[in-house]
């Protein structure tokens, strides 16, 4: 496995991959690597010859207010994970590498960035275009894997790629869970023990109001507050708990028949923002 620290020195690598012929796979990601980012580095080898992945903690998409220093940072334990997932190369540059003291450019994002996640971590989704489209120009991948965890970002990336003309081919990987239902994240390593032992609650209201439609529900929103309100009543603070089109990622208030939808949702346990989605289909 080649570690690369610089554009130079990847695109050294790759040119010599790409003389081979090899379909490259791209796997970007934060580090902190769990068995959720394992699964991605799984799935880009089934489709590919060769898999890059990507460790950088990406400030443009960090607020203020949010966690960027405190984000975890293991850069040995993360190679030694590709290693054992045989990634041929990765791609973990210092900050300077990618980012100039001055940048003139940004990436507007319309109407899919104003609910979720894009409502309420303003400049959020800029960010993740804005380094994805980094590493695609850089890495150029013939296809990059993502995670169904992070819904709102893949749906974005996919239609930023459809329009910058990306030949990049978008695979969306199936949320990992641990065994009590929480969804993975490198950010559960901040939770407390009581925290961590009700997390699971989230994902349990996304599973009841999904019975709930599935079961013929067409007008969710009193259900949906009963669940607000049962878990604020746990413990948790709501930033968002919805049904959301698809297509769209607007909110919906009527589901209709052969529509595709999400329900999801994002709490906060203490300092810790967790988010959560199940995919639907009536
Ligand atoms: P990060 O949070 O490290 O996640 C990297 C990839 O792993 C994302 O595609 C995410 O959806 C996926 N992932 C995380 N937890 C998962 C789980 N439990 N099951 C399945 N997939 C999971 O997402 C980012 O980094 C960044 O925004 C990035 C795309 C790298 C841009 O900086």
């Amino acid at each position: 496995m080649i570690v690369c620290k610089t554009i130079e020195h990847v695109r050294r690598e790759l040119k010599a991959l790409k003389k081979e012929d090899k379909k490259m796979g791209l796997v970007p990601t934060m580090g902190a690597l769990h068995q959720g980012h394992i699964e991605l580095m799984k799935i880009a080898a089934k489709h590919s010859d060769a898999v890059v992945v990507s460790i950088f903690v990406n400030p443009t998409q960090f607020g203020p207010n949010e966690d960027f220093d405190t984000y975890p940072r293991q850069l040995q334990q993360d190679l030694d994970a590709c290693r054992d997932q045989n990634v041929s190369i990765v791609f973990a540059p210092e900050h300077d590498e990618m980012y100039n003291n001055q940048n003139y450019f940004s990436i507007q994002i319309d109407s899919l960035n104003q609910y979720m996640c894009g409502g309420s971590r303003p400049g959020f989704f800029k960010g993740v275009c804005l380094v994805v489209n980094k590493l695609f120009n850089i890495i150029k991948p013939d296809l990059a894997v993502f995670g169904q965890k992070d819904i709102q970002q893949f749906l974005i990336l996919k239609r930023m790629t459809k329009e910058f003309n990306h030949p990049v081919e978008m695979i969306m990987a199936p949320i990992v869970r641990a065994n009590d239902g929480l969804a993975l994240s490198s950010r559960n390593a901040y939770l407390s023990d009581h925290e961590r032992m009700i997390a699971p609650g989230l994902f349990r209201s996304l599973q009841y109001l999904q019975k709930q439609i599935e079961g013929g529900v067409i007008t969710p929103k009193l259900l949906i507050e009963h669940q607000k309100n049962e878990l604020e009543a746990k413990g948790f603070k709501i930033d968002y708990l919805n049904v959301f089109s698809r297509a769209t990622l607007q909110p919906v208030k009527t589901l209709t028949e052969q529509t595709k939808y999400l329900i999801a949702g994002a709490v906060w346990l203490g300092t810790t923002r967790l988010i959560d989605n199940i995919l639907i289909e009536i």
